[in-house]
């Protein structure tokens, strides 16, 4: 697929942008964010180990460009925090910026999640994918309902592995066509 811009969401040791960056074209421009600076810091030097040059930015989600990439990213990719775990540890996790960010979920694991599923389809590019990984304790057919029915987004799980006792899945969403279903 030919892509003009690629976005991954949270991405912490920077090997799936990095990878991209090897499989995709070389023009394509490669954004990352995360709420850790340790991981953005990480992000850029895997790129750079690699000859992949990733902008990463210190952000919660898209919040420091999110108006300027209005419809305008063709690949999204986001590994979230989707362990489920207590609310409180997820707010104390996003507030810190630390380690902990890179698992707490939160309930269903789906609190951080969540909040990204309310605006990626302000972002996809009118051809785009959002990848996403998701846990089967997330309820994956569930989230796919509700980005079709919310936000006409159709979906498909491109990828299901067992790692030790996660059972985890690739979800790969794209803009429904008007008119089909
Ligand atoms: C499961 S790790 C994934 C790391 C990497 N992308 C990978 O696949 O190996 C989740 C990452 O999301 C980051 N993160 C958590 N909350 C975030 C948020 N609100 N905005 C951006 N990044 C976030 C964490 O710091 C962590 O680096």
């Amino acid at each position: 697929m030919n892509a003009t811009i690629f976005l991954e969401i949270g991405s912490g040791s920077g090997c799936v942008s990095a990878f991209a960056g090897k499989i995709l074209d070389t023009s394509t421009l490669y954004l990352t964010t995360d709420i850790n600076y340790r991981a953005c810091n990480c992000t850029r030097r895997t790129g750079s180990q690699n000859n992949v040059t990733l902008d990463a930015i210190q952000t919660s989600f898209t919040q420091a460009l999110h108006s300027r990439l209005k419809n305008s990213v063709d690949i999204i990719c986001f590994n979230p925090p989707y362990v489920p775990t207590v609310s409180t540890e997820v707010s104390e996790a996003q507030d810190l910026r630390g380690i902990e960010g890179s698992w707490a979920g939160g309930s269903d694991g789906m609190q951080v999640t969540n909040i990204f599923l309310s605006v990626v389809h302000e972002l996809l590019s009118f051809n785009g994918r959002f990848y996403l990984v998701a846990l089967k304790e997330n309820n994956i057919p569930e989230i796919q309902s509700r980005m079709k029915t919310l936000y006409q987004l159709e979906s498909k799980i491109v990828l299901s592995r067992r790692a030790g006792r996660e059972h985890l899945s690739i979800v790969r969403f794209k803009r429904a066509l008007p008119g089909l279903s």
